[in-house]
């Protein structure tokens, strides 16, 4: 029977007799033996096999490098070498070697950006195993935190014809024939012939039609992809990426700040319960990786550590209005480091993020009650503000190394304060008719949030670059693979 290396490794007793399979990541050897390391992506470890050439036939052996898939019949012992055990081959099947010559992973290590460009073998290297181990595991949390919570989880259309999130630019989709598009008497491309029948696009946020579910089953969350053609080439933007969006009736902000770190703590307990190996893997790495730079761009933590710090501390909590207090007297600030401007009503910028978790408060930090004109319509007004200073009852949750990770809100469930600023911003009522009539019939106040998956997962894995987070990234340029 097959056993995984993960369980040979921890489990197995010595002296059984085991069947491995996987693909080789080394070879070393002398005349008389041969010493293999096998991974098969059930552990950051290898097991090593030990082939005696008075057992298997040289033969066999030729042509077996890295990269080739095994079959190994042998008896688990305990090893002579470095590692607990090792296994002595006493059958070895070749399912597929991989030629020395044009296989790209050789067991030294690589670049992440040459692994990048061989992404369809990357789940191959020690590196990648760990991190999708890992998001796996966040994924699954994702879902027990919920479910133990009582949210139901609801899937929301990819395809839609929405555009008034205002999340971001959309990717068009449509069957219409592009070199010869039909058109309209006026001259303008005739959507009505389209697939739909209108003009539809993909998908950025699933957080409108959740509002539609939530005001009925109460508390929801869907977990989906999400699509935004905005050309950000950054380390913390892709073009497709999922995200986690819970929504529930009868919360108010502060219910929402709550449920936003209560929810982010367990899935990050849950990964560290679960991946402590693949976390210590990566922690090595990341050290490894940091010895060569300079001691302000190290991390201040190691990973395991940094996490385990998160989990201990309570998130801060300051409105916007404190945020921008904080920076206006901050040094960067006096010494006119930072490269956008600081004062009531900007959008805070990435530097002044990272200034606030990592230098001032140096952990993660909720801002609330941001200004209206910053925030999509949806959101809730707060009463009573001084002229040319309203805010609404926005949060962003940002985390150390990564900035924005959640952004959310308490919803805006007045009829009229809803409508009367969805015409300030120009958004058709007539086509947003589904979502007004939650606020017509039986409105109730609500909220809820959306979570970046893969900035989760960057932060979680210490990866800087989000394309190394995802199995398949999408960025503008690039959908190799
Ligand atoms: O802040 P955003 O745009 O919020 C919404 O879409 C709301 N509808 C959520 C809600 O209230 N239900 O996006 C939420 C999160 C961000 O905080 C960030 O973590 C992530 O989604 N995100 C991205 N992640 C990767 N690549 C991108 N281009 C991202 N844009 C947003
Ligand atoms: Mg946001």
């Amino acid at each position: 029977m097959k056993t995984n290396i993960h369980q040979l490794l921890t489990q197995t007793p010595l002296d059984t007799e085991v069947v491995v399979k996987g693909w080789v990541r080394n070879r070393r050897g002398s005349k008389q033996v041969a010493f293999l390391t096998l991974n098969d992506g059930s552990t950051p470890h290898t097991i090593q096999i030990v082939v005696n050439f008075d057992t298997i036939a040289e033969e066999i052996l030729k042509g077996i490098t890295t990269g080739a898939c095994l079959k190994v019949v042998g008896k688990l012992i305990a090893s002579q070498g470095q590692q607990a055990k090792e296994v002595v081959a006493q059958s070895i099947e070749v399912y597929g070697l991989a030629d020395g010559e044009t296989y790209p992973l050789q067991p030294r290590k690589h670049s992440l950006e040459f692994i990048r460009e061989n992404a369809h073998l990357r789940a191959r290297t020690a590196t990648f195993g760990a991190v999708f181990r890992i998001r796996h595991s966040l994924a699954f949390a994702v879902h027990e935190y919920f479910n133990k919570e009582g949210f139901y989880y609801v899937n929301t259309p990819i395809i839609t014809a929405s555009d008034a999130e205002g999340a971001g630019q959309m990717f068009r989709v449509t069957t219409l024939d592009l070199q010869q598009p039909p058109q309209t008497e006026e001259g303008q491309l005739d959507f009505a012939e389209d697939f739909f029948g209108r003009s539809t696009n993909l998908t950025v946020s699933g957080q409108l039609e959740a509002e539609l579910l939530a005001l009925g089953l109460g508390k929801v969350y869907t977990f989906g992809p999400t699509f935004r053609a905005e050309n950000s080439n950054t380390t913390r933007h892709l073009s497709e990426f999922w995200m986690i969006e819970p929504e529930m009736a009868f919360y108010n902000i502060q219910d929402n700040m709550d449920l936003a770190e209560d929810f982010v703590k367990y899935v990050i307990r849950y990964a560290l319960q679960h991946n402590p190996e693949d976390l210590q893997f990566l922690e090595k790495r990341l050290l490894d990786e940091e010895k060569n730079k300079k001691q302000e761009e190290r991390s201040p933590m190691p990973l395991v550590e940094k996490l385990n710090f998160v989990l201990d501390h309570s998130f801060e909590r300051i409105t916007y209005t404190e945020a921008i207090n904080i920076l206006l007297n901050s040094k960067p600030h006096k010494k006119k480091k930072f490269t956008y401007e600081v004062k009531w009503g900007i959008d805070l910028q990435s530097e002044h993020e990272r200034y606030l978790v990592e230098k001032h408060f140096k952990k993660p930090v909720i801002i609330v009650d941001y200004p209206k004109a910053i925030k999509a319509f949806y959101m809730k007004s707060n009463d009573q503000e001084e002229v040319g200073k309203e805010t609404v009852r926005a949060m962003d949750v940002l985390f150390p190394g990564i900035g924005e990770i959640i952004g959310g809100s308490q919803r805006e469930e007045n009829y009229e304060k809803l409508t009367e600023r969805m015409t300030a911003m120009n958004i058709s009522l007539e086509e947003m008719w589904w979502y007004l009539d939650t606020r017509r019939f039986g409105t109730a106040p609500h909220s809820g949030f959306g979570l970046g998956f893969e900035r989760l997962v960057q932060f979680v894995t210490g990866m800087t670059n989000i394309r190394d987070v995802i199995p398949f990234p999408r960025t503008p340029k690039n959908a190799d693979f």
